[in-house]
């Protein structure tokens, strides 16, 4: 049986925890999402970055082509090529390109999972492929839902509830965390209203604000993506099944 438990925000989870587990980090709204969009668009390789200031950085060494993305309340800084929307990343944009991204929440979620065994990224769009790969890496799961400014996020939340559901749909026997059995079941309850829940979250009303709700119905979509991005501990690799 393996143990998955679901935390609320990177910061409730202490360093031991996820030590020899595997991590899946969740940003549904919308930086896991954004991820997927730009390796199913062909990016080869992607650099989570913790702050703007690093992302820039990055950018410098790994030089002229690699692409800078992100945002700091929800839009993207004016020297950045592209921002966290998963519409602006296009085949054209994106093939065979190395990126830089850095967001407020997730990729802090991201950077996170690499105190564990192995760090994968997941969002609604790639869930039962991610829920696959840690069910044959056969290590106690924890998902780290990247939360909105530290506080728990019904959208992350039920992501993790997506990949629970995966796994018990493959028989896979699970010891389940209460925040896990929470997200489980509030998946259940709305796994055909996705877009209606997330539409009713904070930050997605905040992005409703801001411009994109066609962000919401992209973000909704379940179950799309084969792509199992893996972070190495620098950059996040597609890792095709
Ligand atoms: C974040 O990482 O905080 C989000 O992805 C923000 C956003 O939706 O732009």
């Amino acid at each position: 049986m393996l143990k998955l438990t679901v935390v609320s925000t990177p910061k409730t989870v202490q360093d031991q925890e996820l030590w020899g587990k595997t991590a899946i980090a969740v940003d549904v709204l919308r930086a896991t999402s954004t991820i997927v969009a730009a390796f199913e668009a062909g990016c080869s390789e992607c650099y989570p970055a913790n702050t703007l200031e690093e992302a820039r950085a990055m950018r410098r060494t790994l030089g002229e082509g690699t692409l800078l993305g992100g945002e700091r309340h929800g839009l993207p800084p004016d020297d950045f090529d592209l921002g966290n929307s998963p519409r602006e990343y296009t085949k054209a944009r994106l093939n065979g390109r190395l990126l830089v991204f850095v967001t407020t929440n997730g990729t802090l979620a991201i950077r996170r999972t690499g105190r564990s065994r192995h760090g994968l990224v997941a969002s609604l769009a790639n869930a039962r492929a991610v829920a696959l790969e840690a069910m044959r890496l056969r290590r106690d799961i924890v998902v780290i839902c990247a939360g909105t400014q530290d506080r728990f996020s019904l959208e992350d939340t039920i992501g993790a509830g997506a990949i629970v559901d995966s796994l018990l749909k493959q028989g896979q026997k699970l010891a389940l965390t209460d925040l896990a059995t929470a997200a489980s079941d509030l998946f259940t309850q709305h796994a055909n209203k996705l877009p209606e829940l997330l539409r009713r979250s904070v930050h997605g009303q905040t992005l409703i604000r801001l411009g994109f709700e066609a962000d919401l119905a992209r973000c909704a979509q379940l179950n799309v993506s084969e792509v199992v991005p893996v972070y190495y501990g620098t950059s996040i690799r597609p890792q095709l099944p």
